[in-house]
This record gives C-alpha cells, sequence and structure tokens, in this order.
C-alpha cells in the first residue's frame, strides 16, 4: 500500500538550496478519474490561481466573510470579472436558502457556462460551491481553495458536494469534480486549535483505513501534527491527500463496493454515527469531532464482532484522545441516535451498513449487525 500511496505524489524540491532548506516546496497528488485533476500542496501554492483558471471571462469566488482578505487576493490573480459571493460560516452556507441565492447572484452576472465557481474555505464552503458549480447551468468548472486540514484531506477532493435538508446531513448533492485543488497550507496558521484538531481526525481516519504510517507519524509528535504548517503536518495531510485520491479514483461515484473489496464507502469509516450526532446538536459539534466519536464506535463494533484485536479498539481511543478529541457521547441517545443513522446514504433498504475493520488498513462493510451488539458498543464508547 505504501508505494501505491507514493505512485499518487510526486514533490518538486526548491533547487539551488542547502541542507534542510532543500524540502519540498510543493506536492501534486494526482486524482486519476475520467477528468483527471492535480491537488498542489504546500506553502503558496495560492499563487497557481491564475493560471488555473486560465483566460475566463466571469470567475465567481465563493467564501466565508472571515476569509474576504484572502478573496480578493484570489480575484486579484484571474482575469475577466470577478464576483465575490460571502457565505455563511460553516454548515449555515449548506441550505437551500444559500443554495438558491448564489443561483441568483450567478443569474444577475450573466454566468455562463465556460465561467468558473472557486470555493474557498472550510469543508461546509467546498461543499456548497461544489453544488453550486454542478448545478448551475447543468454543471460549470470549478476550482477548490480549501484553507483547513479538514477540507484538504477529505471534503475538497474527490467531487463530493451538497447540501444538508431538516432530515440529515449531505442528503442532497451531486457528484461534481474539480479542475484542480490548492491546498496552500500557510492558510493553516490562522486556524484556530479546535479546528486542527478536528481536521486529524480525518488525517487519523485515513492512517486507520489505508496507510498505517500516518498513524505512526502522528503518534510520534503530536504537538507537531496539530502545528500548523509544520513538516509534519504537511506530510500527513499529503498523505491524507494521497489516501483520498488513490480511493476516490477507484470508485469516484462510491458503487464499487463488494464484500470483499470496499471502493469509496471506506471513506465514511466513522461517519454513520459521526452525521446522527451532528445534527442532533445541530452542527454545533465539528465534523471531526463528531467521527473521532464514531470510529471508537465503530472500532467497538469490529471488537465485539472479533474482527481487530483490543490493541487496536484502544489505538482508536489513545491517538483520537491524544489529538485532543472527543471519543465518548451521551449514554442516554442511542436510540435516537439509531434511528438517525436508519437514514444514512450507505444503507439499502431498511438494512444499516457499517465500514468496519478487520484488521489494521483492511477496511471490510458489515450489514445487519445485531441490535444489541450495536447497543452494546455504544454502551463501551459512552463509558
Ligand atoms: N467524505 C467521504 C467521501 O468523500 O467519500
Amino acid at each position: 500500500m505504501a508505494d501505491a500511496i507514493l505512485d499518487y505524489v510526486h514533490s518538486e524540491v526548491l533547487p539551488g538550496l542547502p541542507g534542510p532548506e532543500r524540502r519540498a516546496a510543493s506536492t501534486a497528488i494526482e486524482v486519476h478519474t475520467d477528468d483527471p485533476y492535480v491537488v498542489q500542496v504546500g506553502p503558496g501554492v495560492l499563487d497557481q490561481v491564475g493560471s488555473l483558471a486560465g483566460d475566463t471571462s466571469r470567475v465567481a469566488i465563493l467564501h466565508p466573510p472571515t476569509l474576504r482578505h484572502v478573496a480578493r487576493r484570489v480575484a486579484g490573480q484571474v482575469t475577466g470579472e470577478t464576483l465575490l459571493i460571502e457565505l455563511p460560516d460553516g454548515e449555515a452556507a449548506k441550505t437551500v436558502a444559500v443554495l438558491t441565492d448564489c443561483w441568483d447572484r450567478l443569474a444577475a452576472a450573466g454566468f455562463t457556462r465556460s465561467d468558473l465557481v472557486i470555493g474557498l474555505g472550510g469543508g461546509a464552503t467546498t461543499d456548497l460551491s461544489g453544488f453550486v458549480a454542478a448545478s448551475w447551468l447543468r454543471g460549470v468548472r470549478f476550482l477548490n481553495l480549501p484553507t483547513t486540514v479538514l477540507a484538504m484531506v477529505d471534503a475538497a477532493v474527490g467531487g463530493k458536494t451538497g447540501i444538508n435538508i431538516g432530515a440529515g446531513k449531505n442528503l442532497v448533492g451531486a457528484f461534481h469534480e474539480p479542475i484542480g485543488v490548492l491546498c496552500d497550507t500557510d492558510l493553516l496558521r490562522t486556524l484556530d486549535r479546535r479546528e486542527l484538531r478536528s481536521g486529524m481526525a480525518e488525517v487519523i481516519k485515513c492512517g486507520f483505513i489505508a496507510h498505517p504510517e500516518i498513524l505512526d507519524l502522528v503518534e510520534s509528535d503530536m504537538t507537531a501534527a496539530l502545528t500548523p504548517a509544520s513538516e509534519l503536518q504537511t506530510e500527513v495531510i499529503r498523505q491524507g491527500i494521497a489516501v483520498k485520491a488513490r480511493v476516490v479514483a477507484g470508485d469516484l461515484r462510491e458503487r464499487t463496493s463488494t464484500p470483499d473489496h470496499v471502493g469509496r464507502e471506506q471513506l465514511n469509516y466513522g461517519h454513520t454515527l459521526a452525521h446522527a450526532i451532528e445534527q442532533r446538536e445541530h452542527f454545533r459539534w465539528r465534523h471531526g469531532e463528531a467521527i473521532s466519536v464514531g470510529m471508537v464506535f465503530v472500532a467497538e463494533v469490529a471488537g465485539r464482532l472479533g474482527l481487530i484485536d483490543e490493541a487496536l479498539v484502544w489505538r482508536h481511543r489513545t491517538i483520537l484522545e491524544a489529538a485532543g478529541l472527543p471519543t465518548r457521547y451521551e449514554p442516554d441517545a442511542w436510540p435516537e441516535l439509531r434511528a438517525t443513522m436508519a437514514l444514512d446514504k450507505k444503507n439499502r433498504g431498511t438494512t444499516l451498513r457499517l465500514v468496519l475493520l478487520q484488521g489494521l488498513g483492511v477496511p471490510v462493510i458489515a450489514e445487519g449487525v445485531d441490535e444489541d451488539l450495536l447497543a452494546e458498543a455504544y454502551a463501551a464508547t459512552c463509558r
């Protein structure tokens, strides 16, 4: 697996620099889908917006209010008319009302099929922006500029776009791949600790499902892993993106899971319970916080099914707690959470499908797990 991951990664080394400064300036990770694109990771890669945008008549830059100054910097790089659209912060952006407002703004600007939408922000911003691009005129070009660890490692890569509705998270959306993704690690320097920890949950997830070296690196120096733009953090982000690139290239539309091979669904490790917690908390919990609890839950399920040993169950708890992430939730909430989980997108008919591990880096789909076992695993998660 390690070699397969590295196949996706090409580092550019700064020429002419001596010793330790001769480090990777940026890394290009290729996403080999039908319309292949590149994820650039490193300091200053935002400066590549102009060359990616090309000669475009109109560019809409969708961003939260806190990133107005970065949006202006991006606008300065593109040719043609720019339209800066401010979105509400976080999940509040992923609503029908915000979506229709964006359509109205594009209509007023005369946005055509040859124009470009740019999503600049965290995962909620890139999800909404991608759906605006997917739905406007049945699909216009889209460029992703993720500004959080979580968005870089997960949301911005792989073409899943969408919004939330009252019944659940991400229930309405489309697959619409970006033309490129620029992960400028300099932008991580202003993130708060909570956001950095939340992002680390998606990084750790990639370690458990596909690339255990990530876990070794994070465990070797958690402080560095949580330090924005540190070499170690950049490295685990790069490895996490390489995992995501490989998985989505193999199963872009999440269709190819079989009993012997889990496709894109493996990226939802820990997400089934997490989405239910996020909904119950009205999205006051960060996504990474919820998947942290969700990963401990599925580890407890897998442990009870004899798929993984106790040491691996504990490794989930210890690494996530070391990252400052929650690993417990309210013991009495199970009936409500279980009811929400019934609407998870992975389910088929009335059968709950869970992504579990049957070893480190070996995901498997479990269907129809005994309800008492699920409740016991949840109780153990809350202890
Ligand atoms: N976040 C899960 C996926 O992209 O499939």
